[in-house]
């Protein structure tokens, strides 16, 4: 069968690309080699994560929220199996949404896992079945990303697990330990801890979140401790003994790797990253280019040194967010249907998931420093807005960060409940070039949160209402 585009992979980059280039006309096989569809993000990353945040979310403001508001619950009891059951369901009905996306835009799939045997032609493996060759004009490669590991610490997604094996632990461990305080740590962290774990983040670095705005990440830093989350900063764990019962794990200063000390674990997390996924794809074979950390090598059009073959999302360079991925999938579909398929790098929102979240858009302070960009800050707390003191969120504040000289919208750093819906607002505006003045002068629904969006932005002329 000949085809004008065959995607391998089925993640966000993948799916969005195929939809996108069959809305266009053109005829497309996806192959995938999970038995489900949607990638990391649907079966083992945003969607789970964010089904045992919001259960987590709600079972800890059953907790400690609802009787302060008039509703008597008693102690709220865990099912962990009932909560794993109502994840499991959230996955499955986004993964059939995808099945069904692909019938409904009459996509050819294949299970099996893809190896690009020459250019134009792709061959499918899958256990147990004859392998097949499809052919196609051109190739997108939509592979992903994996965990990254570190040396002498063995994964055995039980009681040493990445994020994958932390959305599925069957008892609450008592102590866990995270490597890493980004964006899954925290996450990851924010559930078990909520659940009831004592939950300790050894970080590497001096800070958490890094990349992220400084103030943001200090503020952010402080509402985790106080919700009882411990940081080790500047430091890292050294080796784990895996027959110990509690996991023995051996920390030391980053820096020097002095001050070493043994803290007991019963379950550790590995969150160090991740790393692009290339395995069996044949790209040394056919000269395709990968960069020293294994991303596929693209031009602007995200074409590789090898005529008819793509790459897109978390396989090629760029922050490993699952909307990235979409945007590059629906580029590259346009860009082969001869249309001016296009990625704004500059307006890519990033939010964490805890509670509160944390969002952001744009340049953080320190990169407007560093490329000495005169800038002025409008802040406001949520302290300071209606409806966050009404519904007992009153943590965080919306930090707005504008060119001094014409005033335009540089970056937008939320800290609050539903930052990340808030965030969108800011997308838009930096989209069409907004001016702080112009979000100012919009009128914002009341009583809201997104009203602190709009007296931020008043803040930047020092003119916020509310403070
Ligand atoms: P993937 O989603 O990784 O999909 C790649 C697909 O390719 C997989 O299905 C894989 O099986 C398949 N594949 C690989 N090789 C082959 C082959 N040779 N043949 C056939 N198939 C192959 N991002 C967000 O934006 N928001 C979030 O809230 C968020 N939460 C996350 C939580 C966790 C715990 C994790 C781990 C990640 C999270 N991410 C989040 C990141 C997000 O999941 C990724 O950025 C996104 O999935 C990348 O999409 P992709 O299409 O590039 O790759
Ligand atoms: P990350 O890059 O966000 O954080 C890894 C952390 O580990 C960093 O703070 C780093 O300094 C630290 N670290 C690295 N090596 C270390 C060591 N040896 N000892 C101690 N600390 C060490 O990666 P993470 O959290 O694993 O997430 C992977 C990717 O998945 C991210 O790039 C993110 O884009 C994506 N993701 C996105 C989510 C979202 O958008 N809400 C949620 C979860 C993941």
């Amino acid at each position: 069968m000949a085809y004008d585009l065959i995607v391998i992979g089925s993640g966000p980059g993948g799916y969005f690309c195929a939809i996108r280039a069959a809305q266009l006309g053109m005829k497309v096989a996806v192959v995938e080699k999970d038995k489900t569809f949607g990638g990391t993000c649907l079966n083992i990353g945003c969607i789970p994560s964010k089904a045992l945040l919001h259960a987590s979310h709600l079972y800890d403001e059953a907790g400690h929220l609802f009787d302060r508001m008039g509703i008597k619950v008693g102690n709220p009891k865990l099912d962990l199996p009932g909560m794993m059951k109502f994840k499991d369901e959230g996955v499955a009905g986004n993964v059939k949404g995808v099945a069904f996306l692909f019938k409904k835009n009459k996509i050819d799939t294949f299970q099996g896992t893809g190896r690009i045997a020459a250019g134009g032609k792709v061959e499918v493996t899958s256990a147990g079945r004859k392998s097949e060759t499809l052919e196609a004009k051109a190739i997108v490669i939509a592979t992903g990303s994996d965990v990254a590991r570190l040396p002498g610490i063995e994964i055995d997604e039980k009681r040493i697990v990445s994020s994958t094996g932390a959305l599925v632990l069957s008892t609450v461990p008592k102590r866990l330990l995270v490597i890493g305080a980004g964006v899954i740590g925290l996450e990851l962290g924010s559930v078990w801890r909520r659940l009831g774990s004592d939950v300790v983040a050894v970080e590497f670095l001096d800070r958490i979140l890094p990349g992220m705005d400084n103030e943001v990440c200090r503020q952010v830093q402080r509402i985790l401790e106080k919700q009882g989350m411990t940081f080790r900063l500047s430091t890292k764990v050294t080796a784990i003994d895996p027959s110990s019962q509690p996991l023995k794990v051996k920390i030391a200063r980053s820096s020097d790797g002095g001050g070493a000390e043994t803290v007991e674990a019963d379950v550790v997390l590995v969150a160090v990253g991740r790393v692009p996924y290339t395995a069996a794809l044949g790209l040394e074979t056919l000269g395709v280019k990968q960069d020293n950390k294994g991303r596929v090598l693209v031009d602007q059009y995200f074409a590789t040194n090898v005529a008819g073959i793509y790459a897109i999302g978390d396989v090629i360079a760029g922050p490993m967010l699952a909307h990235k991925a979409e945007d590059e999938g629906v580029a590259v579909a346009e860009i082969l249907a001869g249309q001016a398929g296009h990625v704004n790098y500059d307006v890519i929102p990033n939010v964490v998931y805890t509670f509160p979240e944390i969002a952001s858009v744009g340049k953080s302070e320190e990169e407007l420093k560093q490329s000495g960009i005169d800038y002025r800050a409008g802040k406001f707390p949520f302290t300071a807005n209606g409806r966050a003191k009404i519904n007992l969120e009153t943590e965080g504040m919306v930090k707005i960060l504008a060119d001094a000289g014409s005033d335009r919208v540089l970056g937008v750093h939320i800290v609050g409940a539903d930052a990340g819906n808030m965030i969108a607002e800011a997308a838009v505006a930096m989209e069409f070039g907004a001016a702080a003045e112009d979000i100012a002068r919009t009128c914002h629904p009341h009583p809201t949160l997104s009203e602190a969006v709009r007296e931020a932005a008043l803040a930047v002329d020092k003119r916020a209402i509310n403070m």
